[in-house]
C-alpha cells in the first residue's frame, strides 16, 4: 500500500508503472495499424531486463500467459496506451502550432516526445519526475547514443510537494505562455495532492497556457477490493491496482473552468472508436476498463 512520501526506483513500487506503460506503448506501436509508434519504449524495457524484456524481445510463447498479451487485459489497455499517445502527441502539435515554446511534463516517466517529435526542435521541455526514474532514463539513453531534438532538462522533485521553485531553477519562464502535460500521474497521488498540483500549474500559467491531463474514474469499491486482494503466491508489490488512490478526486474538466479556463474532455472510448480502435471489452478485464479513462485539454485565454 502507498504511503504520502514513499519513494521508488524503475523497477519498484510507482516506478515500474513507466516500464510497464513502455512495454505496452512497444507492444501496441507493432501493430499494423498502430495509433502511435514509440521507438524509444523497447530500448528503456530492453535496458530494464527481466519479464517485460522477454515480453518484447522473447520467444512469444515464453510469455502468451503475459497480463499485457491477453484479450481481457491486454488487448484494452495497449489501445489505452496508444489511445493516449496519439491524443497528446496531437495535443503538443497543436500547441507548438500555436507558437508555444515553453512545455512542462509532470511524471515524465519514460516519455520520448523530447527525442521523437519533431516539431519540439527549439522547444524547451521539462521533464519532472522522481531522480532515480530520471537516472534510469538519463543512463539508459546516454548509453543507447540517443540525444534529444528539444532544449530537455530534468527536473527531479517529489510533485506530491511544492515543487515550483525547483522547475523555475532550471530555467522555467511563468511569464511564458506553456504547455503542460499530466499523463499516467493523478492516480499514484491522493485528490488533496492533486488539488494542490493543480493550484500550482494554474499559479505558474501565462495567459494563452494549455495542460493536457488524462484521468481514470475511481473503480467500484467491490471492483477495487476485489482487484486490490493479494493471493499467498502473488508477490504484493506486483499488484498494480495497490499503488493507486482510489478515492473520489476532482475532474479536471470542472476544477480549471472553475478557475477561469476552457475545458474540452473527450472519453477515451469513444476518440479510440473515432479513430477505427474501438476495443470489444469482455467481462475479465483485470478491473481495466477503456470507459474509465478520459482525456481533457484545458486553456487559459488569453
Ligand atoms: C505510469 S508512469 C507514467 C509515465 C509517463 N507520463 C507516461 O505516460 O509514460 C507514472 C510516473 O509517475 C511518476 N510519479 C508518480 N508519482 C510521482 C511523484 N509524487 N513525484 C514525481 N513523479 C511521480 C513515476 O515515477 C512514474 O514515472
Amino acid at each position: 500500500m502507498r504511503s504520502d512520501n514513499d519513494n521508488w526506483e524503475i523497477d519498484t513500487g510507482v516506478g515500474s508503472t513507466a516500464l510497464f506503460v513502455a512495454a505496452a506503448r512497444t507492444l501496441a506501436g507493432r501493430e499494423p495499424d498502430a495509433l502511435a509508434v514509440d521507438p524509444l519504449a523497447e530500448v528503456f524495457v530492453r535496458a530494464a531486463g527481466g519479464e517485460l524484456a522477454v515480453l518484447i524481445d522473447g520467444d512469444p510463447e515464453l510469455s502468451k500467459d503475459h497480463p499485457l498479451r491477453t484479450e481481457e487485459f491486454g488487448r484494452p489497455f495497449r489501445e489505452h496506451q496508444a489511445g493516449r499517445t496519439r491524443y497528446f502527441d496531437d495535443y503538443f502539435h497543436a500547441a507548438c502550432d500555436s507558437g508555444i515554446r515553453q512545455v512542462v511534463i509532470l511524471a515524465a516517466g519514460l516519455d520520448s516526445r523530447a527525442y521523437r517529435l519533431p516539431f519540439f526542435e527549439g522547444v524547451t521541455v521539462y521533464e519532472l519526475d522522481r531522480a532515480t526514474v530520471l537516472d534510469f532514463k538519463r543512463e539508459t539513453l546516454a548509453a543507447a547514443g540517443y540525444s534529444p531534438l528539444a532544449d530537455r532538462r530534468e527536473v527531479a522533485v517529489d510533485l506530491r510537494t511544492d515543487w515550483l521553485n525547483t522547475l523555475q531553477d532550471s530555467g522555467f519562464d511563468a511569464e511564458r505562455p506553456t504547455a503542460w502535460l499530466i499523463e499516467g500521474l493523478l492516480i499514484y497521488i491522493s485528490p488533496a495532492a492533486q488539488d494542490e498540483l493543480f493550484e500550482i500549474v494554474a499559479k505558474a500559467s501565462a495567459p494563452g497556457s494549455r495542460v493536457g491531463i488524462e484521468q481514470m474514474t475511481p473503480f467500484p469499491a467491490d471492483v477495487y477490493e476485489a482487484i486490490t486482494t493479494v493471493n499467498e503466491d502473488e508477490p504484493e508489490d506486483g499488484n498494480w491496482a495497490r499503488l493507486i488512490y482510489n478515492d473520489p478526486r476532482s475532474d479536471a474538466a470542472q476544477w480549471f473552468p472553475g478557475h477561469g479556463w476552457n475545458a474540452e474532455r473527450t472519453e477515451l472510448d469513444d476518440y479510440l472508436r473515432a479513430h477505427g480502435h474501438a476495443v470489444p471489452v469482455g467481462e475479465d478485464t483485470g478491473g481495466f476498463h477503456p470507459a474509465a479513462i478520459n482525456l481533457v485539454t484545458v486553456q487559459r485565454p488569453n
